[in-house]
């Protein structure tokens, strides 16, 4: 028998979400995933004789021996990043967002109508992200057929889940870079088809009678640019072609006041920003806005009812200088959330980077309501900030919530597939000192504020090692 066929037990500390306030620590566990993927089962503080006769209980099996300084974790999940935009990231970040577009995105954006070039960007940006952990991403490509199909590609080769976008922007772009109405419908359309045909359907070569039903690795999503971007005629068209393939939608909600009111000049019959998307029936429960920084109590009214939600992607907002998203109002209001790096709006490639800044810009609200900084802040001191386990969980189960993917990733119940990260905080010439006061909550946390590319051994989607600073099977 060789490894591909043999399921594999882990065996040590494993961290992962049941729930928002419920962080799970398993001390003794035993996870085994299925040669398909699929987790098979978790044991719970398994006992010292199970733990003395591993591998003759498991003689089928492949047997991982965890370190005391490592665990596993379910892999993390950035909820919205534009792949193309790669190329400048930690740069140029000057210019508030709609200055930010035209001076650096769409220039560079226009570059990927070479196929040659987005091939070489693709490649790169995929496995940086890898490293980093990101085992499901949500990706906003460029206008280009050609370049987008690249892109799938690229993630399909190396293993990563995602669902990705052909850009769509008609109106309000320079002539450069602008798509006719009825090309940017028809390339759309080529593309979920090509996406659609082109994965095999695992589902008819699964023989494995006790796992849940297979999932693609690459979905297809609509993706108007945001609503400056797209004429009404063209919202219609791409709501229509969501509801026509059951397909997510993406876009930018809500994230810098001139953005805001610039749509509200274009869209006068529609009462607010969110109004316009609801208006052009693009807010379902498989709609993922990005930000959502600058709304109205009514606005966030109309997201919890449509079951559409928010990424939060805090780096971007801070460094286009966008605004504060209140993550709690939004929570408290039954509205999803996960978090996105929003690169290159966010500069960094890592959701590790995502929940320090999360945790930054709740500490920034609390302290905007103790001080009742503006008039429209109520103050509030009994505002609470993110807790550990509440951005653990945003990284994780909240990013598979928002994108539908609950029943399929996020935590490591039984019969989903096994996305996950061997973390190892010990590691040589690492980002993070241990010392004898620490505990596996402490070391967790540190992980969460100090680790980095180094810390990841191996991570896995779909129980392939698609990534790791490990460079064989030993971790
Ligand atoms: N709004 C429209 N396009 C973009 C983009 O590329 N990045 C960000 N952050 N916001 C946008
Ligand atoms: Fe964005």
């Amino acid at each position: 028998m060789n490894n591909e066929t043999l399921a594999t037990v882990y065996h040590g500390i494993i961290i992962h979400s049941l729930d928002i306030g419920n962080l799970e620590f398993i001390r003794n566990g035993l996870l085994a995933v299925h040669p398909d993927g699929h987790i098979a089962f978790l044991e719970r503080d398994v006992g010292q004789l199970v733990k003395e006769h591993l591998f003759i209980i498991f003689s089928y099996s492949q047997v991982v021996t965890l370190s005391e300084h490592q665990f596993l974790i379910p892999g993390f999940i950035d909820t919205h990043a534009h792949a193309p935009q790669y190329v400048y990231a930690g740069t140029g970040l000057d210019l508030p967002l709609l200055n930010w577009l035209s001076t650096y995105t769409f220039p560079r954006e226009s570059a990927f109508s070479s196929p040659t070039y987005a091939l070489d960007v693709y490649k790169r940006v995929i496995s940086r992200f890898l490293r980093n952990g990101t085992t499901t991403c949500a990706w906003f490509a460029t206008i280009h057929l050609e370049a987008t199909k690249l892109l799938v590609d690229v993630i399909r080769a190396n293993g990563q889940r995602a669902f990705v976008g052909k850009v769509n922007m008609d109106t309000c772009g320079p002539d450069y870079y602008v798509e006719k109405i009825d090309d940017s419908v028809e390339s759309t359309r080529d593309f979920i088809q090509y996406v659609l045909d082109s994965e095999p359907d695992t589902s008819k070569s699964s023989n494995s009678s006790n796992t849940a039903k297979p999932t693609r690795l690459v979905t297809p999503i609509i993706t108007p640019r945001f609503a400056v971007s797209c004429t009404a005629p063209l919202l219609d068209s791409l709501s229509t072609l969501a509801s026509e393939h059951d397909l997510p939608i993406q876009s930018h909600l809500s994230e810098n006041p001139s953005e805001c009111e610039l749509v509200q000049s274009l869209f006068p019959h529609c009462r607010d920003y969110t109004s316009v998307y609801d208006h052009y029936k693009l807010l379902t429960p498989r709609t993922i806005m990005a930000h959502g920084i600058h709304l109205s109590s009514e606005e966030i009214a109309i997201l919890r009812d449509r079951g559409t939600g928010i990424s939060h992607c805090p780096n971007s907002n801070f460094a286009l200088q966008s605004g504060v998203c209140d993550v709690r109002r939004l929570l408290n209001a039954g509205v999803k959330v996960g978090l996105g790096t929003d690169v290159a709006g966010g500069y960094a490639p890592s959701i590790l980077d995502a929940v320090r800044q999360a945790m930054t810009a709740s500490k920034a609200c609390k302290i905007q309501y103790l001080a009742r900084a503006e008039e429209r802040v109520e103050r509030d001191p009994d505002y609470n900030v993110l807790t550990i386990p509440e951005v653990f969980y945003l990284a994780t189960m909240g990013g598979a919530k928002l994108l539908n993917l609950e029943d399929v990733v996020g935590n490591f119940v039984p019969g989903k597939e096994f996305d996950a990260l061997l973390v190892d905080v010990g590691v040589a010439d690492g980002p993070i000192d241990v010392f004898d006061h620490d505990t596996t909550e402490s070391l967790f946390e540190k992980f969460l504020y100090l680790g980095d590319e180094r810390s990841l051994r191996a991570v896995w989607v779909k129980g392939r090692r698609v990534a790791g600073s490990s460079n064989s099977d030993e971790f």
